[in-house]
């Protein structure tokens, strides 16, 4: 059995991962490894270990044919340099997610040469690209669909629109400060009394709580008041009839939007977890009440079962149709389209253990909603909301018809009545996605860190390496570079051995690294390597295009060319 022990020495404190063995009927303990001087680190250092420790147990245990990527020889239970072992998960902390993507190009804290501005980041050459295939990936999923379209609606709007949607009056958090740390914190109004300090664990001063307005005011122009939207939905209201008039949309239908929110979060935290500035990508699906059930591809998801903590704090693997009967949904429609935004996160990779759905109690509904179900990540600080639906009812409608005196209703032409729908809300945030999509795929190779992300979500597709020294080698690879540059984002890379190279790649996700040998110049073939496997293959220069887009549309690479022997490095 393995276990962490701390030692003091003087003075200070220190963190091992200890082993207890029955040897000869005596139980004997072994230092396996030093984990460092914090607790939280040591914690993520001895699963790491013991995951890597298990991996290579299950790898001794079957034989070699069957290994998926060829045999393992051992020394001691460390397999050798050369041997291609499957990939590890490894399990980071929240901070060494931060130091790496800052390391590699992802995200820097916004200010930082003037000390950094809390709750604010810059996303970097890495990181645009990243975020932008995650957008991308959900624009496609969800405004690319027939019954969805989509807008782009303003940061600063007309004052009078959050007046209506009830955020100049609620959207606020209760700020407290912490009686031990002195840190300010938040808690929402049903936490009150019950809630710890998010930084040490003691006491909030709760006989001293504040109502703290979440929304950014801003002037504009010399004398008129406005706020940075908290929200991307409420454009999509205002902008209602305008865009179901001008698209000829008819009852049920979507409008998706992606954009910048504002919120003046108190305790801004876990890096991109909780900011000041971040984005959501939104999609308000608009029912004629009295069809609400009228879900047509309910009954091919009614019966997928899904992990779910219900508002009582059991944890449940449900059916659709199960939580429905409980009154988790109160209608099919919001029951499809929390289906369908769990599947688009697992669709682009994040193992199902990792998410979970979560039923809100009565208490912690926000202003406008009947019901509200999360969908949450398993992060190491534990399980956190990545994704919010709500059952909006007309609450919003209704109130933006009784603010602007304007109409909100459909005309139904088969009862020739008119209609003010119902909204299903599906709320995405850009950053907490990309912080689930990264430590879901941080995984480590032969020491290295190997992102295995979808490929589709990979900021660089591929990697264009000339591998012998020659102006014919690397004529040939820029021309390659050129080609599939006009497509995707690729980069081309001469610098370092060719096992820096790949290693560099591996670190950010590149699905594909391309070498161009002496091969090529005598019969015009490439070789692509795999980033899971580090297997390769050899295709024809004139298939690249195809055989790319294949992989980065999911096909496995090693169904797609020759498989060669791998390359030593
Ligand atoms: N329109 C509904 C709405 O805004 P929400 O649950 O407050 O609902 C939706 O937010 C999503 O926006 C969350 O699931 C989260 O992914 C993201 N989000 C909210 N506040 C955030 C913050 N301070 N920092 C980063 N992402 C945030």
């Amino acid at each position: 059995m393995a276990f962490i022990v701390k030692k003091k020495i003087s003075g200070k404190e220190y963190y091992y991962l200890n082993e207890t063995k029955r040897v000869n009927g005596k139980v004997v303990s072994k230092c396996l490894a030093y984990l460092g001087k914090d607790k939280k680190e040591a914690e993520v250092k001895a699963k790491n270990i013991l995951n890597e420790r298990k991996h290579l147990s299950k790898m001794e245990n079957i034989s070699d044919e069957n290994k998926p990527f060829g045999k393992v020889s051992k020394t001691n239970g460390i397999p050798k340099p050369e041997d291609k072992v499957n990939l590890i998960k490894k399990e980071i902390s929240v901070e060494e997610l931060n130091s790496f993507c800052k390391r590699k190009g992802f995200v820097y804290q916004s200010g930082e040469i003037y000390g950094g501005f809390a709750g604010f980041w810059d996303f970097g050459h890495l990181g645009v690209e990243f975020k932008n295939n995650i957008k991308n990936s959900w624009w496609k999923y969800f405004a690319g669909r027939e019954d969805v379209v989509g807008i782009d609606g303003s940061i600063i709007t007309h004052p009078t629109v959050w007046k209506a949607s009830g955020h100049v009056d609620s959207f606020s958090d209760v700020f407290v400060v912490c009686k031990k740390c002195k840190k300010p914190g938040k808690v929402d109004r049903s936490e009150l009394r019950k809630k710890k300090c998010e930084n040490c664990g003691g006491e909030y001063d709760n006989e001293n709580a504040k109502d703290f307005k979440l929304m950014f005011e801003t002037n504009v122009g010399t004398d008129s008041k406005s706020y940075l939207r908290p929200e991307t939905a409420q454009l999509i209201f205002a902008d209602f009839k305008a865009v179901q008039d001008n698209a000829r949309m008819k009852l049920p239908f979507g409008i998706a939007q992606i954009g910048k929110a504002f919120r003046n979060e108190i305790a801004p935290r876990d890096f991109l977890f909780r900011s000041r500035e971040f984005e959501q990508m939104e999609m308000q699906f608009f029912v004629d009440p009295s069809k609400i059930d009228d879900c047509f591809d309910y009954g091919k998801i009614k019966s997928i079962k899904i992990d779910i903590l219900d508002f009582s704090g059991n944890e449940n693997i449900l059916s659709i149709d199960e939580m429905l009967s409980k009154g988790i949904f109160k209608n099919r429609w919001h029951a499809y389209w929390l289906w369908y935004s769990y599947e688009w996160f697992k669709g682009l990779g994040i193992r199902k253990e990792n998410l979970r759905l979560r039923e809100h109690r009565k208490d912690e509904l926000a202003h406008y909603a009947n019901a509200a179900v999360d969908i949450e990540y398993n992060f190491p600080s534990g399980w956190r909301e990545i994704f919010g639906s709500h059952d909006r009812g007309q609450f919003d409608l209704g109130e933006h018809e009784k603010f602007s005196k304007k109409d909100m209703k459909v005309y139904d032409e088969e009862t020739k009545k008119k209609i003010l729908p119902a909204v299903i809300e599906s709320s995405f945030g850009v950053e907490r996605a990309f912080m689930a999509f990264v430590f879901d795929s941080y995984s480590g190779r032969e020491g290295n860190v190997v992102l295995n992300l979808n490929p589709k979500l990979s900021p660089v597709k591929a990697a264009v390496f000339p591998i012998v020294k020659g102006e014919e080698y690397e004529k040939i690879s820029k021309e390659i570079f050129e080609n599939l540059n006009e497509e995707w984002n690729v980069v081309y890379d001469k610098a370092g051995s060719i096992g820096r190279r790949y290693a560099r790649n591996d670190e950010i996700g590149t699905p594909m690294c391309i070498t161009i040998d002496e091969q090529t110049l005598k019969d015009k073939t490439i070789t692509i390597r795999d980033r899971d496997t580090t297997k390769q293959v050899r295709v024809k220069i004139s298939e690249l295009n195809e055989v790319s887009r294949k992989v980065i549309y999911g096909e496995n690479l090693l169904n797609l060319g020759k498989i060669i022997q791998t390359r030593k490095k």
